[in-house]
């Protein structure tokens, strides 16, 4: 018998004043993008914020349709902004901020299976990890060294 194991590292940073000037600023753009979230069917609001390799900032936030499976996740958007805007540049950080309209999220939420996969793609393509910092109403960021951690056994271009 054999094993495949992987591992999940998420690191708690107690508050936004433990962080690096650079990840302070990832932050509060990815909050400035909550209010710009199109979610009138939800209330659930994502803004996120991805750095490039070589420092510029890309903007996402989740975009709804009255179609439902038609929305689209806010770190979607902001991956795909850099990737349309710098299609060689490598992504070195994300930031996903959530805000329910109807109550509080006390904990940071973490993507959705489809926005792993998209991340594990990014990661591929450039072969660079993706740190991921993820915030909520709470004082507390977690911090997840890269979007393997999110996705054991990706599927990947080596398939096919
Ligand atoms: N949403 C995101 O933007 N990111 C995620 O990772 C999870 C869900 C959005 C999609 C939809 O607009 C709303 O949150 C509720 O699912």
């Amino acid at each position: 018998m054999r094993e495949i194991r992987s591992e999940t590292i998420i690191k708690i940073i107690s508050s936004v004043d433990e962080l690096t000037e650079q990840d302070k600023e990832l932050i509060s753009t990815a909050e400035s993008m909550l209010k710009r979230a199109y979610a009138p069917y939800s209330h659930f609001h994502v803004g996120a914020a991805v750095r490039l390799t070589n420092g510029e900032i890309y903007v996402g936030c989740n975009q709804e349709n009255a179609s439902y499976p038609l929305c689209m996740c806010g770190e979607r958007v902001a991956l795909y902004n850099a990737g349309a805007n710098r299609p060689d540049v490598p992504v070195e950080t994300l930031a996903i901020l959530v805000q329910n309209q109807k109550q509080p999220v006390p904990e940071p939420a973490s993507p959705c299976g489809a926005c792993r996969q998209v991340i594990y793609e990014f990661e591929m393509r450039h072969n660079h990890p993706i740190r991921i910092l993820l915030k909520a109403d709470g004082k507390e960021i977690y911090e997840i060294p890269s979007g393997k951690h999110l996705l054991p056994m990706g599927f990947d271009s080596s398939f096919l």
